[in-house]
């Protein structure tokens, strides 16, 4: 940049000059940071192969991953970061789409702030425009019932048609709505938790091998070095967070040993130690035993392993602390913190606990839980590491497609056709509105027809063209019409069963509009030590 001015003698320094410099400064780094994913919107959108300083190599066409691995330095284009980080949370879809509209906001701004606007006033237009366009977008909704499965089938394959995984959502799309309706519980729909939704994935296969799992599934095979079983039918299933090994010393304190008699009794009163904790376990009646993985010491050691194989009981080690939750609610079991507290009536039961061969691996699946909780696992399968990660991520999204339609119950037809018609719609509401106002909500409705065309764009589509067909659509009344992406023409979105939930549109409308008034309001950075 600086290489491309040219250096003329004796210019003076302008004290005004700053405040404006920072402000476009800004606006330029965070445009560059929305530019970078533009190509990757809709369908028919580009993918993008991010290289980790360590080696790794991810693919995906997520906006929210693309931009979380992006080193951004520029604190404006940081912002724009958090924007898509923001956009995943409260909707889980939409995180390109939200940074494309950032963008186009912002180069309206520049354009606005060079016809000499104050950027309070565009700041505050946007504001009254962003809430006029939720009101339009409200008004072109429709309900959708959770019961319609249909329905919100469509919503979930819009979401996975442009993945990379795209040719699987006929598998993938009913997976996320199932799961979705399975750990609902229609009294409190707003307690919805993904998290009681686990995605175990496996190399091997490909994803249409995936699968889902009426039951539990653990990610490693069971601990039989010592000869235990493998299979237990009938199971007493135990959780617990305490060590079946010899107790350690305190870190400073030494035991010391000078003969063979003293080494014998040591050993003896640990395998007397081990054994009696054993046999509490085993009196309470259980025969699968799930150890949390320990850091302090070793949760079982070889010798324990031996006694509790010798006792019948199935070991799964290395259980995941965060995981625990998620199991005693599965398996209506509680956590057990200490060996005394181990009683029948905190043991989950299932009809059968056993190793089971995925792809390579084994993994240990339990089935016929009594009493199960409200949750769902999915045993996710790709060829290799980039496609898996990349479909767990599209499963992700398209859960929380499903989620988005149980909090907000409404569908708008895709394909653009929500920002066509708002930008319409906010050019005629600007015709009523007085002088600057009206030039800055007029500037945000032909921002937003940056989605129309990126979609056409991206899809090889003669872009000014389609746009401009679609337009005229919308002005005649058709606000269902959108860009049909494979056919290259302007098709009736609601026909096609282009659907997404209202959620995603409006809070990504929301949230670029409430990033862009942040930016336009900082005038300086001041860096600190
Ligand atoms: N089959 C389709 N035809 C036309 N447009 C589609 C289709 N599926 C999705 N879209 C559009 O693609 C955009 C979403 O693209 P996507 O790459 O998923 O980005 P995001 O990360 O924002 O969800 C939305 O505007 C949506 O309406
Ligand atoms: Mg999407």
């Amino acid at each position: 940049m600086a290489g491309a001015v040219p250096q003329r003698k004796g210019e003076t320094y302008r004290d005004n000059a700053k405040k404006q410099d920072v402000r476009t400064a800004n606006i330029e780094a965070a445009k560059a940071v929305a530019d970078a994913v533009r190509s990757s919107l809709g369908p028919r959108g580009m993918d993008k192969m991010v290289c980790q300083a360590n080696g790794d190599v991810i693919i995906t066409n997520d906006g929210a991953t693309i931009l979380n691995k992006m080193t951004v330095t520029q604190p404006a284009a940081k912002m724009l970061v958090e924007l898509s980080k923001s956009q995943d949370v409260v909707a889980g879809d939409g995180t390109t789409s939200v940074t494309v509209i950032c963008g186009a906001l912002l180069q309206k701004c520049l354009d606005l702030l060079a016809r000499g606007i104050h950027p309070t006033v565009v700041s505050d237009a946007f504001a009254l425009a962003a809430v006029k366009a939720a009101e339009i977008l409200d008004a072109m909704s429709t309900p959708v019932d959770l019961g319609d499965r249909s329905s919100l089938l469509k919503a979930a394959n819009t979401s996975l048609s442009s993945k990379v995984v795209s040719q699987y959502s006929s598998l993938l799309s009913p997976m996320a709505v199932d799961c979705v309706l399975k750990i609902l519980d229609p009294q409190r729909p707003e307690f919805l938790d993904l998290r009681d939704i686990k995605v175990v994935t496996k190399v091997g296969g490909t994803v249409d091998d995936s699968e889902y799992i009426d039951g539990m599934v653990f990610d490693h095979k069971p601990s039989k070095t010592a000869g235990g079983p493998t299979k237990v039918e009938n199971a007493k299933i135990a959780l617990i967070q305490f060590c079946i090994s010899p107790p350690k010393t305190d870190l400073e304190n030494n035991v010391i040993i000078n003969d063979y008699a003293q080494m014998d009794r040591i050993l003896k009163e640990e395998r007397n130690y081990i054994l009696q904790m054993v046999k509490k376990v085993r009196a309470s009646g259980c025969n699968v035993l799930l150890i949390q993985k320990s850091i302090l010491r070793d949760a079982v050691t070889d010798l324990s392993l031996h006694y509790l194989a010798k006792a019948k009981i199935l070991v799964v080690r290395d259980v995941e602390r965060d995981d625990i939750e998620f199991i005693s609610k599965t398996l209506n079991c509680l956590p057990i913190a200490h060996v005394d507290h181990m009683t029948p009536d905190k043991l989950g039961h299932a009809d059968l606990v056993a190793e089971a061969q995925v792809g390579s691996s084994k993994v240990v699946k339990v089935t016929g839980i009594k009493d199960k909780g409200r949750t769902t696992t999915v045993l996710l399968r790709g060829s290799n590491k980039l496609v898996l990660e990349e479909a767990d991520r599209s499963l992700h999204d398209a859960l929380c497609v499903v989620r988005c339609l149980v909090h907000r119950r409404a569908l708008i037809p895709g394909g653009a056709a929500p920002e066509v018609e708002v930008g319409l719609q906010l050019a005629r509401w600007a015709k009523h509105l007085q002088g600057m106002e009206s030039v800055c909500v007029r500037a945000y409705g032909e921002a937003l027809e940056v989605v129309p065309y990126t979609l056409a764009e991206n899809a090889g589509l003669q872009a000014i063209a389609i746009v401009t067909e679609l337009r005229n659509r919308h002005a005649q009344g058709e606000a269902s019409m959108g860009i049909n992406v494979r056919r290259g023409t302007v098709s009736d979105m609601q026909a096609e069963g282009v659907l997404q939930p209202l959620l995603v549109t409006q809070s990504a409308i929301n949230l670029a509009t409430e990033c862009v008034r942040m930016i336009l309001k900082i005038d300086d950075i001041v860096p600190t030590r």
